[in-house]
């Protein structure tokens, strides 16, 4: 079934990296965006502003803190009054803290857990039910390599990732019946501000340049050792949400330089 013309679309954590560069994909593809994240009103109201005046379409922002079910509650609420209620539904938000698993603070553990996962089940879970209404609906949730694979220190990101990973199948499997898809997008390294202080922690540690410090911790992973583009993720999200993806479902799709190859 074709889209609905003008359904409405959330991208959590879209004031910065990928979830920015996919709110400007599917804003510039004509969907009305509910732009969500951690900036000041006043900076979130300019940056609404700045996307509806370069892509004519109906554009609000949330900054509500989705680390709680309460928060999760509130990004709903404020997308259902500002656009109504979304027909695709991006749980892009994430968050990093990398320490081996027997020094990892419990806050960050919580923190990671909550944000990078929960908070994608709470969404779903409480935008599913208008989604399976129209019979129309799209679930594209940013996992990563990390949703497939695992690395040292990073215990709750792959916890939080491979459970994101589970998650879309189940609502994949759960939804076959009403034009309502669930994937998942597992990139490798990405240029955007997530990845900086782990640039910086090998820079200090190895006693090397910022840029070396790049090449060495993408090109340890990566058989291309160069990272995905924001915009490379945000065209196979809008792929997703178009017309030839409609039997695409429960599938986790790596954009990794060929991590998950090896
Ligand atoms: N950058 C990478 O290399 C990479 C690789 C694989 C997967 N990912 C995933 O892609 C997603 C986006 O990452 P990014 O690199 O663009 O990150 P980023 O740091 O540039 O942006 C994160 C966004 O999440 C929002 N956010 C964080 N905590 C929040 C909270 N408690 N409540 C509301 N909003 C909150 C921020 O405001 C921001 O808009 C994440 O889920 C990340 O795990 C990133």
């Amino acid at each position: 079934m074709q889209r609905e013309q003008q359904s409405p679309v959330l991208v959590t954590g879209s004031t910065s990296g990928i979830g920015l560069a996919i709110a400007h994909a599917m804003a510039k593809a004509g969907y009305p965006v509910m732009l969500h994240g951690l900036l000041w009103p006043e900076e979130g109201e300019t940056l609404a502003r700045e996307f509806r005046d370069s892509y004519g379409v109906p554009c609000r922002i949330s900054t509500a803190d989705i680390s709680t079910e309460t928060g999760c509650a509130q990004l709903v609420a404020d997308t259902r009054e500002a656009l109504g209620n979304p027909a695709v539904l991006v749980n892009n938000a994430g968050v990093q803290f990398t320490a081996n698993a027997c020094e990892f603070p419990a806050e960050q553990w919580q923190r990671i857990l909550s944000i990078n996962l929960s908070a994608a089940f709470y969404l779903s879970r409480d935008l599913l039910p208008s989604m399976r209404d129209r019979r129309w609906g799209r679930i594209v949730n940013i996992s990563s390599v990390h949703g497939l694979v695992a690395s040292e220190q990073k215990a709750a990101y792959c916890a939080a990732k491979h459970g994101l990973v589970g998650l879309t199948r189940v609502l994949a499997l759960e939804n076959a019946d009403c034009g309502v898809t669930a994937n998942a997008v597992c990139p490798g390294w990405v240029e955007t501000p997530l990845i900086e202080p782990q640039i910086e922690k090998i820079a200090r540690d190895g006693n090397i340049d910022l840029e070396a410090a790049r090449a060495r911790l993408i090109g340890a992973k990566q058989p291309i050792a160069k990272a995905t583009r924001p915009e490379a993720i945000a065209g196979l999200v809008l792929y997703l949400c178009g017309e030839y993806a409609e039997t695409i479902t429960g599938a986790a799709l790596p954009v990794d330089g060929g991590w998950t190859a090896q």
